[in-house]
């Protein structure tokens, strides 16, 4: 089996984020895609280690902030490489509530969701999400795909992304 050719897959860059009455969570993923048109759905797969996976099996909602290309790097780093179980992710991060969850002012758009299935795929939960409201913040910039992060912010995929490869892959 030839790995690399997963490698060729496309995707973007996402903050997921939730929150309860009295925490916020948030992590970064590759893995969010629209599902369906009518009704939109959108979906996104969560290691089961992640913080924000079992808050958001909790909750039961979930939202899609979409990252530029200008996203400052530190937020990537921030919310993709420390759980939110060890320090506040959004101590230093502007962000405003939207269907009662965090929306980084970084953030290019926003589409928020409630869940309406999910399935256990082994290591991680793929939740699908019903979109309950949506904007863009920054109509013109351009998203950052996984591509560009790669290649250009010559950034990693760590061992809890979908994406990961073991060194000796
Ligand atoms: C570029 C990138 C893509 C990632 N993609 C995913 C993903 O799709 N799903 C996932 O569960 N984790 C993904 N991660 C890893 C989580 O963001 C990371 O494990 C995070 O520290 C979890 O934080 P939490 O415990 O506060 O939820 C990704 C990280 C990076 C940097």
């Amino acid at each position: 089996m030839n790995r690399k050719a997963l490698q060729k897959l496309s995707y973007g860059v996402y903050l997921i984020t939730t929150a309860s009455d009295e925490t916020l969570y948030g992590c970064v993923a590759n893995s969010a895609m629209q599902i369906t048109s009518a009704p939109a759905q959108v979906a996104v797969s969560l290691n089961h280690d992640n913080q924000t996976c079992e808050a958001v099996e909790k909750i039961g909602m979930f939202l899609i902030s979409v990252l530029s290309t200008q996203a400052d790097p530190a937020l990537i780093g921030g919310f993709g490489y420390r759980s939110g179980r060890d320090c506040d992710k959004f101590s230093a991060v502007p962000y405003t509530m939207r269907e009662g969850m965090p929306v980084p002012d970084a953030a290019l758009g926003w589409i928020a969701c409630r869940v309406v299935k999910q399935m256990d795929a082994g290591t991680h939960t793929i939740f699908l999400g019903e979109v309950l409201d949506c904007d863009l913040l920054q109509p013109d910039a351009i998203p950052m795909t996984y591509a560009y992060y790669h290649t250009v912010i010559k950034g990693a995929s760590p061992k809890n992304a979908p994406t990961y490869l073991p060194p000796e892959s």
